[in-house]
């Protein structure tokens, strides 16, 4: 848990300006609204999307399985492009694209819309049909958007793998959904170089036999790729022969749209599976009322991966839908420089900003004098989203950043969720630095301690969801029965959420973190497990337990504690640890790279041989021990940190 867990009570409040109140799309009374009828209120939100045919029912609801907006029909790709074509909009820049190297480009809704009908006319050459899963192993450029809305055009789920990730987490991926097609690239830009996806692409599909029929590759870099002309088509190639008429289907409102993968408690990740009416209804609605959006005129930027939830709601198909005009950056924010993304806020004279709690403190780590480079005044609302944010992250974002003049919305939500559930509403809540406030209208949240009981103010225990939304998960792709037991058994016929939260005296919610064994380190998810088995991967080591601990950074960072074969090296252990750093790296993905490995001679279990790590937490986050009577050798933690008192290595 964070930093948070110890908070007594935050005096800071910042009352929305009555200038940007008067403007904002939401109003006061939109709490009411949703209270009063919420269905009502939700059916309200859904009139703003195109549908070819209304539905019969708002909800049908047999716990823990919703359908929302039964028997009607829309088409996701046709509601964030054609629309805006057809009503006059198709010159409206779409995207404002910003390659690492400086390369740009402005791509409007028409081009948009003309590029994604070639590209469903490709799938549908390649023998793609509705309801099959196309993986998107891409790097952030234009076209990772693109092959999402062909694939939802013509009903295909696409399965986005972030550009990361190892062969190995791409091939368990690509295997659990069973998917016949990847659209990959043949690399992309970072840190200043080229670095290459299509060679992982063949490992992946070369380590396992799969219904993969083609892997379809954009040209981004140029570098040298091995190609397969049995298997492997150029993107540009097959696009080029496309016609650009494609009429869009309308699909059911319960069809389902994507499968996205999220770690859990166990190793092997979830498909968390989202369908198409509700998940759009809500992506959009909420970007609307908490960015506050108005597409003629503002310049939204969301800095998240589409590879995340966060760039399939809020850089996909909220923003579109909505009609935004958005910049897309592909590269890292400290090439060439560390105030690139200041660089491109000017540049763009970006209005609103969406980014992640951990970008925001590597910036105060950088200085101020980053931010202050360049100008900052386009910027009139500031979204944080990914993990708790800290008050001091919170002051200097709204400070440094946002000019003391933009409100900060500060979002929970999860992939399983698909849209923002808790935050402010700009021009109507005031908000407190590190609170994400309270439930959106149309959304119930509560706290609960173990026993389920809601708490009252003041109060602290497990977040939970206790009415349906329209944008939740319809599943686990593949496995109901741990899409019950994960979300719908610890707290029966409320969604558990995972999160710790504490709510204040004003009744204000303070997320805590996770209370699981799922880290969070940068804002992604990686359970320990996962990370515990690709250490035990590797043939020198017999043991490992991970923990989630604090970093100032990063929100968590990776300590592994692991026992060695044949016992701790004399010599040669600082080479033993970088192989093992690098052999999670290449296992996982970069992402789950231990920050330290601690070589142990034990680790702490109960007597049911459960790995206490509580206590590892402890040792890993420089504290006291904590109660270690139910350890099955209460030794044990002793003999740890006399072994680790002579031994640390970090890098
Ligand atoms: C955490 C990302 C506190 C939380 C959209 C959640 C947050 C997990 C916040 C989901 C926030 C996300 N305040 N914690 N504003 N936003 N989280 O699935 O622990 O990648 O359960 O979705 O991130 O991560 P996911």
């Amino acid at each position: 848990m964070s930093s948070l867990e110890n908070l007594s009570y935050e005096e800071r409040t910042f009352a929305p300006s009555p200038e940007f109140a008067a403007q904002a799309n939401a109003q006061a009374s939109i709490y009411a609204d949703a209270e009063k009828d919420r269905l009502g209120f939700w059916e309200k939100q859904a009139a703003y999307l195109h549908w070819d045919k209304k539905w019969d029912t708002v909800l049908e609801w047999n716990s823990p399985y919703a359908k929302w907006f039964v028997g009607a029909k829309l088409n996701a790709s046709y509601n964030a492009l054609d629309r805006h074509v057809l009503e006059g909009r198709g010159e409206r820049v779409a995207f404002y694209f910003e390659g690492e190297p400086g390369d740009s480009r402005a791509i409007t809704y028409a081009q948009m819309l003309t590029d994604v009908k070639k590209a469903a006319n490709a799938l549908l050459e390649l023998g793609v049909k509705s309801g099959d899963r196309v993986a998107i192993y891409m790097p952030m450029i234009p076209e990772a958007a693109v092959a999402m809305l062909a694939c939802a055009r013509i009903g295909a789920l696409h399965s986005v793998i972030f550009g990361g990730f190892s062969a190995d987490s791409l091939i368990t991926r690509i295997e659990d959904a069973d998917a016949t097609l990847v659209i990959t690239s043949d690399g992309g830009f970072r840190k200043g170089a080229p670095f290459a996806l299509k060679p992982i692409v063949d490992e992946a599909l070369a380590a396992k036999k799969t219904n993969v029929k083609n892997v379809l590759v954009v040209k981004r870099t140029g570098q040298e790729t091995a190609f397969d002309p049995e298997i492997d088509i150029w993107w540009h190639e097959i696009l080029e022969r496309q016609s650009d008429i494609h009429e869009a289907e309308f699909f059911d409102s319960e069809h389902p749209l994507f499968i996205l993968y999220t770690s859990g408690t166990t190793g092997k990740p979830k498909g968390i599976f989202h369908t198409t009416g509700g998940y759009l209804t809500q992506a959009s609605y909420t970007h609307r009322v908490v960015f506050d959006l108005k597409p003629e005129t503002d310049v939204y930027w969301c800095t998240a991966d589409v590879g995340w939830i966060t760039g399939h709601s809020y850089v996909v198909y909220g923003p579109l839908i909505n009609g935004a005009t958005q910049v897309m950056y592909e590269g890292t924010p400290d090439t060439p420089t560390k105030g690139r993304i200041f660089e491109l806020v000017e540049k763009y004279k970006v209005s609103i900003l969406y980014t992640a709690p951990t970008l925001i403190r590597t910036w105060m780590k950088w200085g101020d004098e980053f931010p202050q480079g360049s100008d900052l005044s386009s910027l009139r609302l500031l979204g944080s989203v990914g993990e708790p944010i800290n008050p001091e992250a919170w002051m200097w974002y709204r400070e440094v950043i946002g000019g003391n003049r933009c409100p900060i919305v500060d979002t929970w939500w999860q992939t399983e969720t698909g849209a923002i559930m808790i935050s402010p509403l700009p021009g109507v809540t005031a908000t407190k630095p590190g609170s994400a406030m309270g439930a959106l209208p149309g959304i119930v949240a509560k706290v609960v301690d173990d026993e389920a009981k809601v708490v009252g103010k003041g109060g602290g225990g497990y977040l939970v969801l206790t009415q349906p939304w329209p944008s939740m998960l319809r599943g686990i792709w593949g496995s109901d029965e741990r899409y019950r037991e994960t979300y719908w058994s610890r707290f029966d016929g409320k969604y558990f959420a995972g999160d710790g939260a504490k709510l204040d005296e004003d009744g204000a919610i303070w997320l805590l973190g996770r209370v699981d064994d799922v880290m969070l380190v940068s804002g992604h998810n990686i359970s320990t497990t996962e990370v515990e088995s690709s250490l035990v991967s590797h043939p020198n080591v017999a043991e490992a337990a991970v923990v989630g601990a604090k970093d100032d950074t990063t929100g968590q960072g990776i300590v592994a504690f692991v026992i060695l074969r044949g016992g701790i090296p004399s010599v040669g252990g600082e080479e033993l640890i970088k192989e093992l750093k690098a052999h999670v790296a290449k296992g996982i993905g970069a992402i789950a790279r231990p920050k330290q490995i601690l070589v142990v001679n034990e680790l702490p279990k109960t007597r049911s041989g459960k790995i206490m790590r509580r206590l590892l937490r402890d040792v890993a986050e420089n504290r006291a021990v904590g109660d270690s009577t139910t350890l099955a050798d209460p030794n044990v933690m002793k003999l740890i940190q006399t072994g680790l008192a002579t031994g640390k290595s970090e890098d």
